[in-house]
């Protein structure tokens, strides 16, 4: 966590502008959005997150990064490999969408229940500048919208299902234990 002060809290004004798009022209020598990525990728390690947007460590442009496994504040995460995605915009959603918690290292210790879509295609620059396109599906395809909303200047305490639908984290890990009690296995799906 020793990166963890260098996350942009709830209340700073870069998480609530607008992210500008990068020049993905010359990606691959550009060697400021580089370091900004391998920074994005370090801080995601570092603080235990699966992902995170450039606004968060307090650079309002279009790059998040994505790095799912299993960890302590997420023990059902998918395993993603730490993907960078540049000017990242969705192409097409699913009209299927699901409930399930979000947390977020900007709004540190509150989870909140959150509508997604199901199935999303995420079309991006890698970081050699090449396009890429990708389909996503539950929990992977709600970290990308997650992240996605960051570049918007969106928290995910803007989209709660209700303001009832917004716990403490000690409160939710609560919530978790007895759902896992009642049904082995459906604890991420409270
Ligand atoms: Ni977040």
């Amino acid at each position: 966590m020793q990166n963890f002060l260098k996350i942009a809290q709830l209340g700073q004004p870069v998480l609530r502008q607008c992210s500008s798009a990068v020049a993905v022209e010359n990606l691959a020598g550009d060697r400021a959005l580089q370091a900004l990525g391998d920074q994005l990728l370090a801080v995601t390690r570092a603080a235990d997150g699966v992902g995170l947007a450039a606004p968060q460590i307090g650079v309002p442009l279009r790059v998040i990064a994505i790095a799912s496994r299993p960890n302590a504040r997420y023990p059902h995460a998918p395993l993603l490999p730490p993907t960078l995605l540049f000017n990242p915009r969705l192409v097409k959603t699913s009209r299927d969408r699901e409930q399930d918690w979000e947390g977020c290292l900007s709004v540190p210790g509150i989870r909140g229940r959150v509508w997604r879509h199901q199935t999303i295609t995420v079309a991006y620059r890698d970081r050699h500048g090449c396009p890429q396109q990708r389909e996503l599906t539950g929990f992977a395809a709600r970290i990308v919208q997650h992240e996605l909303d960051h570049l918007d200047g969106i928290l995910f305490v803007d989209r709660l299902v209700s303001e009832r639908d917004c716990f403490t984290e000690a409160e939710y890990q609560q919530l978790q234990k007895q759902a896992a009690a009642r049904e082995p296995g459906a604890a991420s799906r409270v």
